[in-house]
């Protein structure tokens, strides 16, 4: 099924573009990735795109004399390539509210928090000293402020005894694999609905059980 064409922004490693391909080649799903642009040319993600066989490009922002003019580079890439929705999934670049306002309503991004804790870089590094007990990832619209914006989905993990940044980090990103191609896939499905600044989403229910931490006692696991 070919549904919303998407075009993916990235800056690196592209485990989460990876989740996005392997969902889009489920023959049901609703959206198909049209093209891969990274600011960085040498990022490990645009292999993974070139694998998957899609168009894949470089557009490195230091080419540029201003952000604006690499985000023209980048809107008009995407739109060349028939992008009618963005997904950002791990681009490291700061966007203008001029980029912003362009794709309001078809552009979503994920955060490694449970926005609107810990934006901004070190979310994992923060939520540790914070001493939070529950860590987890965002998928939210984008909007002028940084990791802000109506929230489409959440994920949740615990915060485990003897957790350091890393350990922390891949519990997260397994959640981040899980929970945005779902969140693309009720977008495209026209499920989801922004009402000021929060989404509404028809017919779909939380799944699994109530995460409390700590459980009851016993050994972590
Ligand atoms: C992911 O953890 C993503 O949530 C984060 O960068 C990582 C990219 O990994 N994004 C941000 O911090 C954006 N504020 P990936 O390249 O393997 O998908």
């Amino acid at each position: 099924m070919a549904g919303l064409k998407v075009g993916v922004l990235i800056s690196g490693r592209g485990s989460n573009l990876q989740a996005l391909i392997d969902a889009c080649a489920a023959a049901d799903f609703p959206a198909e990735i049209v093209t891969v642009i990274s600011n960085e040319p040498a990022a490990a993600g645009l292999g993974r795109a070139r694998q998957a066989g899609l168009d894949a490009r470089a557009i490195d922002h230091r080419d540029f004399a201003d952000r604006g003019r690499f985000e023209a580079a980048l809107t008009e890439a995407l739109e060349a390539a028939g992008a009618d929705f963005v997904c950002l999934a791990g681009f490291m670049r700061v966007l203008t509210d001029r980029f912003v306002r362009h794709w309001l309503g078809r552009a979503i991004n994920i955060h490694p928090a449970l926005l609107p804790s810990f934006p901004g870089t070190d979310s994992h590094a923060r939520a540790l000293t914070a001493g939070v007990k529950l860590h987890g990832c965002t998928v939210h619209y984008v909007w002028p402020e940084v990791d802000a914006g109506p929230i489409v989905g959440q994920a949740a993990v615990p915060v485990l005894t003897g957790d350091d940044e890393a350990s922390l980090a891949a519990r997260v990103l397994a959640a981040e694999h899980q929970l945005y191609p779902r969140c693309l896939r009720l977008i495209a499905e026209g499920r989801t609905r922004v009402v000021e600044n929060r989404v509404e989403i028809d017919g779909v229910a939380p799944s699994g059980p109530l995460l409390i931490h700590p459980g009851p006692a016993g050994p972590e696991s």
